[in-house]
């Protein structure tokens, strides 16, 4: 190749040096000018020729960069327009047709078919163990998925399914996952039955339409949460059923409910989740978690015998030293005798007792520091009645700032009464026999900041209750923008398979199929959550199904619990429709996808 381009530049440099000879030979009167000119021509065209080989170093230079980073080579053909050879194309991985289309289905169905055993309120749990050892163990499908360690392309497409899930709903990440496993198995079926992806996409999409239209028709909306919480109480217990926390169940749906309702803008129909705050602390029972309506800070008072409740208390929120003048290294201070040594000790407890005045002066009945003082110093507050907090985090300080509606004072002299926080009462909380202990400011005056502090035996419950509490929070939430509901148990899928399948009826061409495998993966949930409660799935399924035709009944669904009713109204199982909804939405675009999806080539070591 390399010869090639250097022909092709010694021609173009030849038809360089017989323009530039012929322009000056047409002014040339002798031969000695004649000589002169091709001595200049010879230099010209060598200049020339220096100038168009360098350029061609620049051109290979480039395509071997080019090589190098795309493992293909730069070429040129006769007419100088180049293209790239791509080497070893035998040892690429290469899938088309109905390969890639099988071979990407089957990832899928794995992926889903992990994740199904954890559907349900009798759904297991996984445990899930990092590289450096750390064991989380969930019910939450995105957190499994997420924390799964995926290789495979398609498979992480539906990891990332879950995760919009998550992101935009909160809850019904499992569900998502194992209805478009169930999708594509059933597009599986109708590859081999010869149907055409694209063919099997619309079908789906149509039959996708029908059932979010069929949601609507099946809905109830639910009465303002101001009037009647109990409502909102059992959607949340039916999010949290299927969760570790179901031990305290109501309690956990009271406290979310309670913190979202706090919170919560009605007029706007919204909730600021920056106002909900989630702490754990090791120890206790799962039972006593709470719902504080303050800031919770992982602090006690100096001093152990400082009171341990203010109430009316004026915070003055200190970033500055708070403590008896000291001397410091750069100052030079020679005490020659023991009077002297005194009289510095007097001015030093002097000076603070000062200071301390200073602070209570203003009305202040408690001190948050950033800093910290010494034992000193916390004596003489514990003399002088000042209760104090020492070494405050600075975006605790913030928070309690911002909470208590003070300021932060960056300068001792700077501290004025209109400065001060308020706060309905201080207390701390002691937990057991350990000497553990938070501090607790309630009745804020700014803020509707909540936390929820949760308690539990090891750090692997509180991180799993943290999660199935956003769940949680996350179902409220969507209640409050949108207080339609649909009954849960595979009810609602049942309902819609139904539906399609009596729409796939009337459709005359081949999207029919795919309309009624869509109407059979719907069946999925309610399979598996009947398989998942050691129920006869098929049985089971086709008992429920034939009573919701012949009743006409949309609410009846797999009674996972056994409490001998199939009426999930009844049995309080409540689901969103935003989440119903968005579950259908987000698994039918995930399928179409991977359904258009003919070819893959992935590098040798690529996964495929
Ligand atoms: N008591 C119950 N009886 C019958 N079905 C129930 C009951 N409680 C919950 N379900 C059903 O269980 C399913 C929810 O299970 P689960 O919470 O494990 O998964 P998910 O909500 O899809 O995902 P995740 O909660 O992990 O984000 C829903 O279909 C719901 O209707
Ligand atoms: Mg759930």
């Amino acid at each position: 190749m390399v010869s090639q381009i250097y022909s092709t530049a010694l021609q173009k440099s030849l038809a360089i040096a017989t323009g530039i000879f012929s322009q000056h030979t047409l002014r040339c009167e002798n031969w000695l000018t004649l000589l002169a000119l091709i001595t200049i021509s010879i230099k010209e065209f060598e200049r020339r020729l220096v100038r168009f080989s360098s350029s061609i170093f620049l051109v290979l230079g480039a395509a071997i960069n080019f090589k190098m980073a795309s493992g293909g080579s730069l070429a040129f053909d006769e007419y100088g327009r180049p293209f790239i050879i791509i080497k070893d194309q035998d040892q690429k991985k290469r899938l088309t047709g109905i390969e890639a289309h099988k071979s990407h289905i089957l990832a899928a169905k794995s992926v889903a078919s992990i994740i199904r055993t954890s559907l349900g309120p009798k759904g297991l749990d996984k445990m899930m163990v990092t590289p450096d050892g750390e064991v989380t163990v969930t019910n939450d499908g995105a957190t499994i998925l997420k924390m799964m360690d995926v290789d495979h392309q398609i498979a992480k497409l539906l990891v990332q399914l879950s995760q919009s899930q998550d992101d935009e709903i909160g809850d019904g990440t499992t569900g998502v996952v194992v209805l478009a496993g169930a999708l594509l198995e059933k597009a599986e079926e109708l590859l081999d039955k010869g149907i055409h992806p694209i063919r099997i996409a619309d079908g789906y999409e149509m039959a996708a339409k029908v059932a979010y239209d069929h949601l609507e028709t099946i809905c109830e909306k639910f009465p303002d949460p101001r009037k009647n919480l109990e409502p909102f109480i059992q959607t949340a217990m039916t999010t949290l059923g299927s969760k570790i926390v179901n031990r305290c169940h109501r309690k956990m749906a009271e406290i979310a409910v309670d913190a979202v309702m706090a919170v919560a803008d009605m007029e706007r129909r919204d909730v600021d989740f920056e106002l909900v705050k989630m702490e754990g602390k090791v120890g206790g029972k799962l039972e006593d978690t709470m719902l504080i309506k303050g800031v919770l800070v992982d602090k006690d008072m100096s001093h152990p015998q400082m009171p341990k409740s203010v109430k009316d208390a004026k915070m003055a929120i200190l970033t500055c030293a708070f403590e008896p003048p000291k001397p410091k290294t750069k100052h030079k201070l020679d005490v020659t005798s023991v009077a002297d040594y005194k009289k510095l000790r007097e001015y030093e407890k002097e000076k603070f007792e000062e200071m301390v005045k200073q602070v209570k002066d203003t009305g202040a009945n408690l001190v948050i520091c950033q800093w910290g003082f010494d034992d000193e110093a916390n004596h003489l507050l514990l003399k002088n009645e000042l209760p104090a907090v020492r070494w405050v985090g600075g975006p605790e300080i913030e928070l309690i700032a911002i909470a208590t509606g003070g300021r932060i004072v960056p300068r001792f002299s700077d501290l004025t009464a209109e400065k001060l926080g308020t706060a309905g009462i201080v207390r701390e909380l002691s937990f057991g026999t350990t000497k553990d202990r938070m501090l607790v400011i309630e009745e804020c005056k700014n803020t509707r900041a909540v936390t929820i502090f949760i308690r539990g035996g090891n750090k692997m419950i509180i991180e799993e209750a943290k999660r199935s509490l956003h769940d949680a929070l996350c179902v409220i939430r969507n209640l409050i923008k949108d207080d339609r509901i649909v009954y849960g148990g595979g009810a609602s899928e049942i309902s819609c398979s139904i539906a399609v399948s009596r729409a796939a009826d009337k459709i005359s061409t081949i999207e029919q199929y795919a309309m009624r495998s869509f109407a059979d993966a719907l069946e999925s949930v309610p399979l598996a959550l009947a398989e998942n409660s050691g129920l006869a799935p098929i049985n089971t399924l086709a008992e429920v199904k034939s009573r919701q035709v012949n009743e006409n009944n949309p609410r009846l669904g797999i009674d996972c619990l056994e409490k001998g009713d199939n009426d999930m109204k009844v049995q309080h199982v409540i689901e969103t429709l935003t989440s119903k909804r968005a579950q259908l939405m987000l698994a039918v675009q995930v399928c179409k996808m991977i359904l258009k999806i003919d070819d893959i080539r992935a590098d040798g070591g690529g996964d495929m």
